[in-house]
């Protein structure tokens, strides 16, 4: 039998597809590729991808009018798992490359496995590391990962009485998802019940809010650190500074991040290993459960007196970290996207540039609270070109020729130079003049 008889049956193997890629490579034919989301981190994603020797087709769902350059659009959205299954099936995708964790929390990649395809990202099992709070710090109980003490309730009464017990000095968070908007840093016995209240009485956020954790506050310095795992190792990624507040000098409300830039100067080596320490801890703790994480891991940490703590587990790409991390990569990411999937992933295969990259992100007038979209976006073309420069598209939308803004962040301005001050001089030297669109807000202190 061929290798690629085995396509489309739905029973393509493991070892299978060993042998098929093998014969791929023989034949000099590239993979095709769909990257699924729409922001500025699959933009990024994309962007290396379209680096890479081995990639072809590079297919985006639902993607955005950046992607659209780099790809091929398709209007299917990240959430609708068997329209993107029956198009992996029409169009032969050889890897699916989650960006999005809407995706991951609906299944994709146990529904995309299920038909033999070969797709980057936990599966839900996996998955629980993020979707569930009070999950995950039971399991990192269970593995001795650092992480602040913590106590699970699921009656408002309980949770009350231990939030006094602390003096309202604590962290009540959400067990389930709420985009980012359910954790609530409290320091004072009303703020606390106020937001025991809210979750569990009021409901703001739903069954999401059913259980809460409640957590000792830590005080201390947050970095967060990414790794590609495998079922086994992690590999940790070049750690980011993320400039989450929206004015200068962090202050104003918390957005989705205004910019980030990398390698973060606080992350240093021995730092570094700790944390990567922390990272292996959980994949290994993940496969003896029988849950294999595959895919990036995203721990969000406070130092405190030199040891990392875990507050928090993503499972996917950061954004905008992967639009700074992603141009520091020297070497292919294809590979190691692949090297995840099949459990055999080293350090070897993920090596960095010895510069620096910065992304400054510009927001729409207003954001993070009310904003204005539809704005014309001005001067994409000039800072795009092969200059060092890189613009990932965030909240875009395209009207024929014309890009419009669509979305709090709009746009994601990335410039690499060898050292952090000359990035970061790029970065904003291509912006404004002509870049740029009509309430355009953005900080000014990124990589500073
Ligand atoms: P999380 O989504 O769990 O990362 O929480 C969001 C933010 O809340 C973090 O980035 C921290 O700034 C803060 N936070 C979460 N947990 C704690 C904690 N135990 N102690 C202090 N700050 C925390
Ligand atoms: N930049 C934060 C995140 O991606 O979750």
């Amino acid at each position: 039998m061929k290798p690629y008889d085995v396509i489309g049956s739905g029973t393509r193997t493991k070892s299978l597809d060993a042998v098929l890629m093998l014969e791929k490579k023989k034949r000099g034919k590239k993979q095709t590729v769909l990257v699924i989301g729409s922001g500025g981190r699959e933009h990024a994603i994309g962007w290396k991808l379209a680096r890479s020797l081995q990639v072809g087709k590079l297919y985006f769902a639902p993607g955005n009018p950046g992607t659209g350059e780099i790809g091929e659009n398709v209007p299917i959205k990240a959430d609708d798992i068997e329209g993107l299954v029956a198009f992996a099936k029409t169009k032969n995708i050889d890897i699916t490359v989650v960006g999005t964790e809407a995706s991951l929390v609906a299944g994709i990649v146990d529904r995309f496995a299920k038909d033999g395809f070969r797709i980057f990202g936990p599966n839900k099992q996996a998955a629980r590391l993020e979707t569930s709070k009070a999950w995950a710090v039971e399991f990192m109980a269970r593995h001795g990962v650092p992480h602040p003490i913590s106590e699970i309730f699921d009656h408002p009464g309980e949770a009350l009485a231990y939030a006094e017990k602390l003096g309202g000095r604590c962290v009540v968070k959400a067990d389930g998802l709420c985009q980012g908007k359910g954790v609530f840093v409290c320091n004072w016995q009303e703020e606390a019940r106020r937001a025991v209240t809210m979750l569990m009485v009021d409901k703001l956020f739903g069954s999401a809010g059913d259980r809460v954790v409640i957590q000792e506050k830590l005080e201390g310095k947050e970095v967060s650190v990414m790794a590609f795992c495998d079922g086994s190792r992690a590999v940790p990624l070049v750690a980011v500074q993320d400039y989450k507040r929206a004015y200068d000098g962090d202050h104003g409300p918390n957005t989705g991040s205004m910019g980030s830039a990398a390698p973060a100067k606080h992350v240093g080596p021995t730092l570094l290993k700790k944390i990567h320490r922390l990272l292996t801890l959980a994949v290994k703790g993940m496969g003896d459960e029988g849950a294999a994480y595959r895919g990036i891991l995203y721990a969000g940490l406070m130092i405190v007196d030199g040891k990392p703590y875990i507050l928090e587990f993503n499972c996917r790409f950061g954004d905008p970290e992967t639009q700074v991390q992603l141009p520091l990569l020297e070497t292919d990411l294809l590979p190691i996207l692949e090297a995840c999937i099949d459990g055999r992933l080293t350090a070897e295969m993920v090596r960095w540039k010895k510069a620096s990259a910065v992304c400054v992100v510009l927001a729409s007038e207003g954001y993070p609270g009310i904003y204005k979209t539809g704005e014309i976006v001005r001067g994409l073309r000039q800072p795009a070109g092969n200059h060092g420069f890189m613009v990932f598209h965030a909240g875009t939308s395209r009207f024929g020729t014309v890009v419009q803004s669509a979305g709090g962040r709009v746009l994601g301005v990335t410039a690499t130079a060898p050292t952090a001050r000359a990035a970061r001089k790029k970065a904003y030297a291509a912006i404004g003049n002509p870049l740029s669109f009509e309430g355009m807000q953005y900080r000014k202190d990124i990589g500073k």
